[in-house]
């Protein structure tokens, strides 16, 4: 090319969630039947929608409006319904002109990195969700920076690193939360939440709070939005209909921006953000205009509190399966729909196997391990997808140094939950001994 072609950061986007999904198929090639724990997709899950919600949609597809364009910045009544339940929540106050949709939350998490100054910064938590490490990483060409979440504290944010890592690199400018939290599956404490208001605060600091899994919480939690806790600090919540409808297809999330008017720059990086919009000429109306009807029905407020108890269950039956192992790290799930399992240090090392039967399979995921370097979580996990046929995510991939690996708490048919689970402790037990 007659100048450099790529960009410095995009070596830093990377999706290794996926990565997994490449070697698991090799493996299906050759005969092998995968559970797939990697993705947090409910429907494959044999989760199913109510039909009143498709009949809403259906409706909705019969009528010509909903094939007209609509607002870039997303339909006026949406975001005004939208508004309404913000403010309804008694924290801080906004109109519809405060929200802007994007083409689900992937596309609000790129853009907003890519309209902060390339030298500023946006700290995140690891274990990290990599959509959002990726991009911030991207947008500054360095790796992400991120504060630790302890497995040894039910995954609370270590606050001493947080405040540490923001009073001694000046070019932080935000901070972002993940409540609930992927992959952990932690829920934010309310006085945790507010401690990270106090660091904004004495930083001068914005929040960035992904809020995609804030209505799906159990065993007892409330996860607190940012709306309630954010006082007089700019910030913005990320929210979105992927995860609690479910409907990520219909590539649909929105955010939502607090106390513009309290901070100048931060109000020009919202109205960029609203800009980057403006030069698409439409947004994703059919669930925009089906989001008032759904989310105003009396009916998913139930379908979701018994939604989100069928995952607590699901949570409980996995704790009485992997608690049993010492060797493991395990932490009750509170939100979202995932759990981080972790090895203790010292128990994993690079000589430890799984018995595969089959040869061909065998001779592929030995050859996978045999590379330099193999991070050893994720030579447990190829092990664990050779021999037991399960796919999980090693949580190296996920910006961390800890040891371990993530699972869903998405499968409904419960027996199908008990003998993966039980695979995995058993593939764990075999992994460790040998
Ligand atoms: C924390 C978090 N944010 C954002 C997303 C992506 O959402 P969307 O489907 O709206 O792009 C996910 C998807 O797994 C997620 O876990």
């Amino acid at each position: 090319m007659r100048q450099k072609l790529l960009s410095e950061g995009a070596s830093e986007l990377s999706y290794e969630i996926r990565e997994i999904v490449k070697k698991a198929d090799q493996l299906r090639k050759l005969g092998l039947t995968i559970s797939w724990e990697n993705i947090g997709d409910p429907i494959q899950k044999h989760h199913k929608l109510p039909e009143w919600i498709k009949t809403i949609i259906s409706d909705l597809m019969k009528e010509d409006d909903t094939y007209s364009y609509c607002p870039s910045k997303g339909m006026q009544e949406t975001r005004e319904f939208l508004a309404k339940q913000t403010n309804a929540m008694d924290g801080v106050q906004i109109t519809a002109e405060d929200i802007c949709f994007f083409n689900g939350l992937g596309d609000a998490i790129s853009k907003a990195y890519q309209f902060i100054s390339r030298t500023s910064r946006v700290i995140g938590p690891t274990p990290a969700y990599s959509t959002h490490s990726s991009a911030e990483a991207a947008h500054a060409a360095h790796e992400p920076l991120t504060y630790k979440l302890d497995p040894n504290n039910k995954w609370y944010p270590d606050l001493e690193d947080l405040y540490n890592k923001v009073k001694y690199n000046p070019n932080i400018v935000g901070i972002l939360i993940i409540n609930p939290d992927n992959p952990t599956g932690m829920v934010y404490p309310l006085e945790i939440l507010k401690k990270i208001v106090d660091i904004a605060k004495e930083f001068n600091l914005f929040l960035l709070a992904d809020e995609i899994y804030i209505n799906i919480t159990y065993n007892g939690a409330r996860a607190y939005s940012l709306a309630e806790i954010i006082e007089d600090v700019p910030g913005i919540s990320m929210k979105g209909i992927s995860k609690e409808l479910p409907w990520p297809g219909a590539r649909c999330g929105w955010m939502e921006y607090y106390n513009r008017g309290k901070d100048e720059d931060f109000n020009r990086f919202c109205q960029a953000l609203d800009n980057a919009k403006m030069i698409e000429v439409c947004s994703t109306k059919l669930p925009q205009v089906a989001i008032p009807k759904i989310f105003g029905d009396p009916r998913f407020k139930v379908y979701r509190e018994e939604t989100n108890q069928n995952i607590g269950r699901r949570s409980r039956i996995i704790a009485d399966i992997l608690r049993t192992v010492p060797q493991l790290t395990f932490n009750e799930t509170f939100g979202a729909f995932y759990n981080t399992i972790i090895f203790r240090d010292g128990t994993l090392n690079s000589k430890q196997k799984i018995k595969i039967e089959d040869p061909k399979i065998k001779a592929l995921v030995e050859g996978w391990v045999s590379q330099d370097n193999i991070a050893l979580d994720k030579r447990f996990v190829y092990y664990l997808l050779g021999a037991k046929g399960v796919c999980v995510v090693p949580i190296s991939s996920f910006c961390s140094e800890l040891q371990g690996f993530r699972v869903t708490l998405l499968e409904e048919d419960e027996q199908t939950l008990t003998n993966t689970f039980t695979a995995i402790r058993d593939g764990i037990v075999e992994y460790l001994a040998s």
